[in-house]
């Protein structure tokens, strides 16, 4: 199972202590920018049925299911991934699955609410994912996610910042080879990751082709109070991190 191998990464241990650092350390950009703008855009969540693909420890799995979810089920494919969940982020109405996204047909349930974050730039085949996630959605049902920008995963090489030679200060981000979309081996938190580069007309196409009506699209750049509080967020003007979408099945 080649897709198994790939995200495999989260279970290799040198690489799971260091994404934990990272999600653990202060001012994430996930806890900063990512999950408050997913989180606003899920709405009401009393009494809805809640699936959280690519789930990771249980970050978004356990809020959603603290603000009135009926069930939340957390998928992952990293066993390591759900080992955490299960140990720090048990509830009564939250259970958690190993089982690729490229299988969630499997799950044999369907939901109110799909929600992903961050998860499925390391999926290839975005027709079949979202044609399967539609399939799974109730009538009416929402599938919220956020994902690496396309701007972002496009470098061939790198994704990494440019700097002015004289000053060293960042002045933009390298972005190449946005038009080839696939495969790409980025280093990581000390590890090659594999992850896969979709154009964002790919990404928004995928959503109409399985069905869904799009609500919102979301490229956030930081507010003025964010890169006040923490300077640093300022480079983030230079190129969305994030691309995050509101669907519905009409
Ligand atoms: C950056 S982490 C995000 C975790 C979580 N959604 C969060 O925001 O805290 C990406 C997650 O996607 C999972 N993942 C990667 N490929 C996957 C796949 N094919 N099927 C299911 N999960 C996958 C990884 O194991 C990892 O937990």
């Amino acid at each position: 199972m080649t897709q198994k191998k790939d995200a495999a990464i989260y279970d290799d241990a040198a690489f799971f202590d260091n994404y934990i650092d990272l999600r653990k350390a202060a001012n994430n950009y996930n806890d900063l920018i990512e999950q408050p703008i997913v989180f606003e855009l899920l709405g009401d969540l009393y009494g809805k049925t809640v699936m959280d693909l690519g789930c990771g420890y249980g970050a978004m799995t356990t809020k959603i299911a603290d603000s009135g979810a009926k069930s939340v089920l957390g998928i992952d494919i990293s066993e390591k991934m759900i080992e955490k969940g299960i140990a720090e982020n048990s509830r009564e109405n939250v259970r958690y699955q190993v089982m690729p996204a490229e299988q969630i047909l499997d799950v044999r349930q369907t939901f109110d609410l799909i929600v992903s974050c961050l998860a499925i730039h390391y999926i290839k085949d975005f027709e079949n994912l979202f044609s399967n996630i539609f399939s799974l959605l109730n009538p009416g049902g929402s599938f919220v996610f956020s994902m690496e920008h396309p701007m972002y995963t496009a470098s061939l090489y790198s994704q990494q910042w440019v700097t002015d030679p004289v000053t060293d200060k960042v002045i933009g981000f390298v972005t190449d080879h946005y038009g080839e979309e696939g495969m790409r081996h980025i280093r990581w938190l000390g590890k090659e990751v594999t992850k896969y580069h979709h154009k964002t007309d790919t990404v928004l196409n995928a959503l109409i082709h399985a069905g869904f009506i799009l609500e919102k699209i979301i490229e956030p750049s930081p507010s003025d109070a964010l890169m006040k509080a923490v300077p640093k967020t300022v480079h983030e003007l230079h190129r969305p991190a994030y691309l995050i979408v509101k669907s519905k099945k009409g």
